[in-house]
């Protein structure tokens, strides 16, 4: 697989409204990686999954799986089957966990997704961090102490904000895949996002994957959003 892409997260409530987007890429040469989360798969369950990757599509489902190993490594199984191209768990599910969704994950024949895990959430401070959680260590720390269990673990990656995709390359090798949210375009609406860069700024840190969504998804012309992407951060047209 090219690991280098743009994954454009699909954040639609129904299959009907995917489709109407999806429809709009159908004659580019360069089908769009997707991401497929928690809303559209509870929504529309498995065969969504089907659907998208019978039009040719990669997909990354963000499932973020967090639970017993056990469970988990029978739920990555079920996942496996559905041929997607990466999924992921919580960091916070312990190195056993993840090696178990890994062990679920493996085919028969050994090939199996790409999985990566997901550190801290963007969405938790520091403060709430040491307040609820009870961690003590600066936010930052706790992004690399959780991207070296991960390569611990056996896992291809962790998502985390762009910014701090070098740190994580810097603790755990250039080969480890950092998988990025918070994507803006330079003249582009931040809305709820807080910590972003551009595509081309991804890049320069060393992002292996970004993850876009409203400035594709709500653009004008998605499409020429799309190919605005890649050629930021791909450097190709
Ligand atoms: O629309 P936007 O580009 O902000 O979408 C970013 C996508 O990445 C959304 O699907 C969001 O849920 C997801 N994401 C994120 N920050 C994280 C993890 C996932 O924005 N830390």
């Amino acid at each position: 697989m090219n690991n280098k892409d743009v994954i454009i997260a699909c954040d639609f409530k129904s299959a009907e409204e995917t489709f109407r987007f999806l429809d709009l890429f159908r004659d580019e040469a360069r089908k769009p990686f997707l991401k497929i989360g928690m809303e559209l798969f509870y929504a529309e369950g498995p065969e969504i999954v089907r659907e998208i990757k019978r039009r040719g599509h990669r997909i990354f489902l963000d499932l973020k799986l967090h639970d017993i190993p056990n469970t988990v490594k029978k739920a990555m199984a079920v996942l496996s089957r559905l041929d997607v191209d990466m999924c992921n768990v919580h960091a916070a599910g312990t190195v056993e966990m993840m090696k178990a969704a890994l062990e679920g994950l493996t085919r028969e024949d050994g090939t199996r997704p790409l999985l990566i895990a997901v550190t801290q959430l963007t969405s938790t401070s520091e403060e709430r961090m040491r307040r609820e959680l009870l961690i003590d260590a600066p936010i930052d720390e706790t992004i690399v102490h959780y991207a070296r269990n991960t390569k611990e673990a056996g896992l291809d990656g962790v998502v985390c904000s762009p910014l701090e995709a070098g740190m994580v390359h810097g603790a755990c090798g250039a080969e480890f895949l950092t998988v990025t949210p918070g994507v803006r375009f330079a003249d582009g609406d931040v809305a709820d996002q807080v910590r972003v860069t551009t595509p081309a700024r991804a890049r320069e840190i060393g992002s292996d994957f970004i993850v876009v969504g409203r400035p594709i998804t709500a653009a004008a012309d998605p499409v020429a959003a799309y190919r605005r992407c890649v050629a930021e951060f791909l450097g190709v047209e």
